[in-house]
Parts: C-alpha cells; structure tokens; sequence
C-alpha cells in the first residue's frame, strides 16, 4: 500500500519538460491553409507549411490531485513558443511564398490525467478534459509579397490562433497516449533474484483525495520453481495519514510471509552442517566422540565417526507484526547422521526445535536494519536410532544456526532514500514514511 501526498511538482515539470522536448522534436505540425477575404477584391488562400518548433519555454505546471476525475489537473500558464516555416499564397493566377516567424505568447493549457488500472493490474492513464488558451500570436512574413500579406495579417491571425489552439489538446492526448503504452509495457511482476519473484500489480483503482493518491498493491513473493500461492491470505490494512511526509509506504505481514512461504516450498530452507562449519575453538565438535557428553552411548555405538546435521523447516516460518516488534516462529527440525568410513549415513537421531523470535526494526542509511532476540526455544526428541537420551545442552548452538538460516536471506524492501520509519510496526503491517527526491543523471531516474 502506498500513499503520497502532495503532488511532487518539480518532479513533474523536470521529467515533463525533459519528455515534451523529446516528444516535440519528433513532431511535424500539418500545415496550416486559409483564405483572407478582400472584400470587393476576392479572397486570397494562403498556406503555412513545414511547420517547426523553433523554441518554446515551459513554465512549471501547477499539478493537482484531482479527485473528480480520479487523477491529475495540470496547467501550464504563460508559456510562449516561437514557430516558424514557410507560405505560400494564390490569388487567381499569382502564387507567391516565402518564409515567416510565428511567436505565440501567454498559451494557457489545462488538461486533466485520469489514473485507473488495466487487467493485468497496471497503472493506467487516460485523457480528460483539456482545454488550450493562445492569448496572442505575432506573424512576421519574408520573401516574396510579403509586405502586402503582412497588411492583412490582423485579418487571418483569428483563424491561425483557434487552428493552433485546436490542435493543442490533441497534441496532449498524444503525448498522454504515448505515455499510457509505456505504462502498458511495464511489468507487474519482478525476478527479485535468482529465488523469488515479486508480484506487485495494483490490487484497485487508485484512490484520489484531495490532498493524497492512494495505491493498493498486491505484494506477493513467490518461490520461482514451484511458484505456490502460500495457504494464508492477505489480511487488508491501511497506511494511517502521515502529515509532513511526502509517501508513505506499508508492507504487510503477508508480503513477508509469502516471501518465507516461497523460500520453504522451493525446498530453500534447509541446510547441510558438517563439521568444518563448527569453528575449530568450539570445545564441542561434529563426531560421535564428541557427543558422547550429551548422549553417552553414541560413542560406544559408533566410535570415531564424523557427523553431519540436516536442519529443515517443517512448517513455512510466520512473522506476526505486532506494535512495535517483528515475531518470527519458526517449527524446524534437526536429523544428525554419522559418516561412515566409506561415506554411507547412518541416521542417529532427528529433534524438534521450536523457536521464537522477536526483532526490532529500524531504518538507517536507507536500509531496514534490526536486532533478533530468541524469546523461546524448545528442543524435543522425535525419533532416535540410538535409544533416548536427555535433551538439553547445546541449546545455543542450534538457535545460533536455525536463526542465521532465516535471517540471511534477509528482508527486501523498495528501494528509498531518505527514508524513514515512522510508527514503524503496526498491527499487521509496517509502516515508512518518506520524502521523494529525485535524482537525474541523463535519462535515468531513481
Ligand atoms: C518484463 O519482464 C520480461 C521477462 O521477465 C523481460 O524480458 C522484460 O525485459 C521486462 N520488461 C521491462 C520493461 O522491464
Ligand atoms: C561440509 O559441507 C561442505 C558444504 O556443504 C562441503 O563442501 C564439505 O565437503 C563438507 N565437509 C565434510 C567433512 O563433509
Ligand atoms: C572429535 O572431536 C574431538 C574434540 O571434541 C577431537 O579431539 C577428535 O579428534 C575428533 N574426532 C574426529 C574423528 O574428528
Ligand atoms: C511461536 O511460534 C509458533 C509458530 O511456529 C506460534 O504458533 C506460537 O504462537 C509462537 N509462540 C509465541 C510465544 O510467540
Ligand atoms: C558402508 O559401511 C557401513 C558400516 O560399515 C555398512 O553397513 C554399509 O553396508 C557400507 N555401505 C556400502 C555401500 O559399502
Ligand atoms: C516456550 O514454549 C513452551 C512450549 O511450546 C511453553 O510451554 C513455554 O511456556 C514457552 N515459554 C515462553 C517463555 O514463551
């Protein structure tokens, strides 16, 4: 879910003027044909043609959440352009023609964006109203009989003006059309790496206020192999009115579970531990001799013998966002195997472990930091190959391994600069509030 308040103006004028200028260097205008009445004389018909933009200066647009239209209003006011290109003129027989200079000064333009979502869950935009305003154009003509056109200039500006106002909105459906296939050839869904995908298409209409846009975004991972929907659903949410912010941004208790859920369906969270992962100081080690202080018999049974430890989940790994501290619980299991000398397993012992974790989480340098604390931890013996035995000790080396399993995939945030994390969790989800800088370096923009 994401909120932003205030529409960001400079933001819109610098990628708006960047974009119209790319757009309009593209752009051939038609060409322009009348006639001029000469009362008693006939009428003469002229033609402006080859028409370009020479320059043009965008004042920066006022832009409005516009909720009447479930979008944007903008208006430019004042802006001038300086067009020219060539005429041509026919009275009976006589042609004449030559070159001009157009300057249109004080064209006001509004046009309204509306904002709605196609089936594949993508932001959509379309044109509302728009509506063009030329306050004055001042025609200088050259070559030919030019000085004769000129005197009759005030008598065709009319008509120049409402063919150019005429055709500035259509020219703004354009430029919002172009803009809406780009929209269309994004992508909902994101390959966050080499495990999990993303799926963030808009889950409704964007909601417009007057002084805020909303989006509610689905926000699920998925596991790429087996690509499973998690057996829990979305529970909804809302991100509560952050004043002072630009953007607000809430992730569900959901999106991190499903991210969870993926990992645990495509078989990731599972590990091999062996021996030469125990660092060499430990006082206890990976072979049945060494094990013999927890199970007395295991020595006996299998003296001198190396082994290895498979820690599995066996259930998908929930978080619970509860206000203001990440739980995490975990239902794992370890089998412990000895290694024979010819390399076979023999399987020793499997134990439950149930852990809980509880996490603080804060940003800093725009990352989502956080610490871990191990609220609860419970060993069980499940199955045993080698008779019971007291379960107790190496409590902390299991937790130490099961929490540094989880945690290192670690928890993919959108990326924010500036970001901060006000009210952080809530029940159910957390929440970042922001201010939006732009950065742009070329074309590209974070
Ligand atoms: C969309 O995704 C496809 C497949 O993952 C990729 O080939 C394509 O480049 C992506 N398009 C954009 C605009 O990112
Ligand atoms: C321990 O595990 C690592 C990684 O799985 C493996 O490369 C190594 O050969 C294993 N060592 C033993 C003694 O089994
Ligand atoms: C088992 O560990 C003990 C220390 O705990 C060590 O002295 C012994 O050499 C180890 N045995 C094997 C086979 O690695
Ligand atoms: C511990 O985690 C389990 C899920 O593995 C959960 O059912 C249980 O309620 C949690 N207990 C506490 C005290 O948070
Ligand atoms: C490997 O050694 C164990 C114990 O000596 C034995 O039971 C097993 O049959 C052997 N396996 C193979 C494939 O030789
Ligand atoms: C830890 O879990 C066990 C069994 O699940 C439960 O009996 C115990 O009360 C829990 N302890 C704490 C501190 O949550």
């Amino acid at each position: 879910d994401a909120k932003a308040r205030q529409p960001p103006k400079g933001i819109v004028h610098v990628l708006a003027t960047d974009w119209i200028q790319k757009e309009l260097d593209l752009i051939t205008l038609p060409d322009i044909t009348g006639e001029i009445d000469i009362s008693i004389f006939g009428s003469v018909d002229y033609t402006l043609t080859g028409i370009r933009i020479v320059k043009w200066d965008l004042p920066e647009p006022s832009v409005q959440f516009y909720p009447d239209a479930t979008g944007f209003k903008a208006s430019i006011s004042g802006l001038n352009a300086v067009l020219s290109g060539g005429w041509m003129m026919d009275y009976g027989i006589i042609s004449q023609s030559g070159s001009f200079d157009l300057a249109a000064s004080m064209v006001d333009v509004t046009s309204v964006v509306e904002l709605g979502k196609d089936a594949g869950g993508r932001l959509s935009v379309s044109s509302g109203s728009c509506n063009a305003k030329i306050g004055d154009v001042d025609i200088a003509l050259y070559g030919g009989a030019s000085e004769i056109l000129q005197f009759f200039v005030d008598n065709f500006k009319g008509d120049i003006i409402t063919t150019i106002e005429n055709r500035i909105c259509p020219g703004v459906q354009t430029l919002i059309g172009n803009l809406e296939s780009h929209l269309q050839a994004m992508n909902v869904s994101f390959d966050v790496d080499q495990i999990l995908t993303l799926d963030l298409p808009l889950s409704d209409l964007p909601v417009i206020k007057a002084s805020s846009l909303n989006l509610g975004l689905k926000g699920e991972f998925f596991g790429i192999r087996t690509h499973k929907d998690p057996p829990f659903e979305a529970k909804p949410f809302t991100v509560p009115e952050q004043p002072g912010y630009m953007l607000s941004v809430g992730l569900s208790e959901f999106t991190l579970n499903s991210a969870l859920y993926g990992c645990y369906s495509d078989g990731l969270l599972q590990a091999i531990i062996n021996d030469s992962m125990v660092p060499p100081f430990s006082p206890v080690h990976l072979n049945t001799s060494s094990m013999g202080i927890f199970i007395p018999q295991l020595p006996k049974m299998f003296p001198g013998l190396l082994m290895t430890l498979q820690v599995y989940a066996k259930k998908e790994p929930l978080f619970s966002l509860q206000p203001d501290a990440v739980k995490l619980g975990v239902q794992g299991a370890v089998k412990a195997f000895a290694i024979q000398p010819n390399s076979t397993l023999t399987p020793l012992f499997t134990l439950n472990v149930n852990s809980n974790f509880s996490s603080k989480v804060w940003i800093s340098d725009g990352r989502l930091k956080g610490s871990v604390t191990m609220d609860n931890f419970t060993l069980t013996l499940a199955a045993s190959e080698v008779g019971t035995f007291q379960v107790h000790g190496n409590k902390h080396y299991s937790a130490f391994y099961v929490s540094r399993l989880l945690l290192a995939k670690g928890v993919i945030l959108p990326r924010m600069k500036q970001a901060q994390l006000v009210n952080s969790v809530l029940k159910g989800f957390i929440a970042m509030s922001s201010d939006a800088t732009v950065f742009l370096t070329d074309r590209d923009f974070d």
